[in-house]
């Protein structure tokens, strides 16, 4: 019997970046949605511990102890005191490094599956608390819900999620140092995220996004990614596009659109237009 979890990827609607704390992480304020894209993690009972990778981005991480899938299973071991032998199989589609929480997703899949194996609930605060240490957007990508988020990325207020739409994601195929695009940040102390209005249609949602919004790591990571600066521009151009705009600390980008027909559209489009990039079409909601 195996248990298989999505891990999908996570992508900053919004990413306002408002704050430093002495330990040099960032006060955030974000609108985080996912999409029905990602890895998959496969965990099943064996004999002995077996760790693998496939899928098109195998090639790009190592199944070594510091991948993100192995530290939080040795997280919840020493958690939960749970040891028995397990068969784990990382399938892996999203790039690495990309701004879409591909290692956290992972590391939250992980866990997800562990809980339900072994018949915890991965809202217990011991694993939050584990969830938390794994990473800043591993909380976020537990919960798997659109949501505000805000301090360093633990604070998780889930939206309503009644209006869906369509993603395209592209990544030009260059990673991206999240640190590195945090210290190349000019300002620290940007204004947060007004109140959120009343949202009713999509329209709402884009307007309100385009005019009260950003992503500040936008700018940084143009610096020190030029790809992105292309990336958005050709996104920007797309028929039927609502919204451009860079997802995390980048390279990875979006287009937003009504739904998931119209951004495949796009993506056949910008396919032509970038025919070695990654793109990926998906459905989320916010
Ligand atoms: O927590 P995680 O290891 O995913 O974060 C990667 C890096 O991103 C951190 O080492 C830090 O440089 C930066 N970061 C930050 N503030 C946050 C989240 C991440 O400065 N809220």
């Amino acid at each position: 019997m195996s248990i298989v979890e999505e891990a999908r990827a996570k992508v900053n609607l919004a990413l306002h970046v408002i704050g430093r704390r002495p330990d040099g992480y960032h006060e955030l304020d974000m609108l985080v949605a996912f999409a029905d894209a990602g890895d998959t993690v496969t965990l099943t009972p064996s004999d002995r511990d077996r760790f693998d990778i496939d899928g098109p981005m195998a090639g790009d991480i190592q199944a070594d102890a510091d991948n993100l899938v192995l530290r939080a299973l040795r997280g919840f071991r020493k958690t939960t005191g749970r040891t028995e032998p397990l068969a784990i199989r990382l399938t892996k589609r999203l790039p690495v490094a990309s701004g879409i929480g591909g290692g956290s997703a992972d590391a939250a899949a992980t866990l997800r599956g562990l809980c339900r194996l072994h018949d915890c609930r991965s809202d217990n605060p011991d694993i939050t608390a584990l969830a938390r240490s794994l990473g800043a957007d591993v909380p976020m990508c537990l919960t798997g819900l659109p949501a505000h988020v805000t301090g360093i990325g633990e604070q998780i207020a889930p939206t309503a999620g009644r209006l869906s739409f369509g993603l395209l994601l592209v990544n030009p195929r260059v990673s991206v140092s999240t640190p590195a695009v945090f210290k190349t940040l000019e300002r620290r102390d940007n204004p947060p995220l007004p109140a959120l209005p009343t949202i009713n249609t999509l329209t709402d949602l884009t307007a309100f996004f385009i005019a009260e919004t950003r992503n500040d790591l936008e700018r940084p990571a143009k610096a020190i990614a030029p790809a992105i600066i292309d990336a958005l521009a050709d996104i920007a151009s797309l028929p039927g596009v609502r919204l451009a705009r860079m997802s995390g600390s980048g390279a990875t980008c979006f287009g937003l659109f009504d739904d998931r027909p119209a951004a495949e559209a796009a993506a056949a489009i910008f396919a032509k237009q970038h025919p070695d990039w990654w793109i990926q079409p998906a459905t989320s909601s916010f």
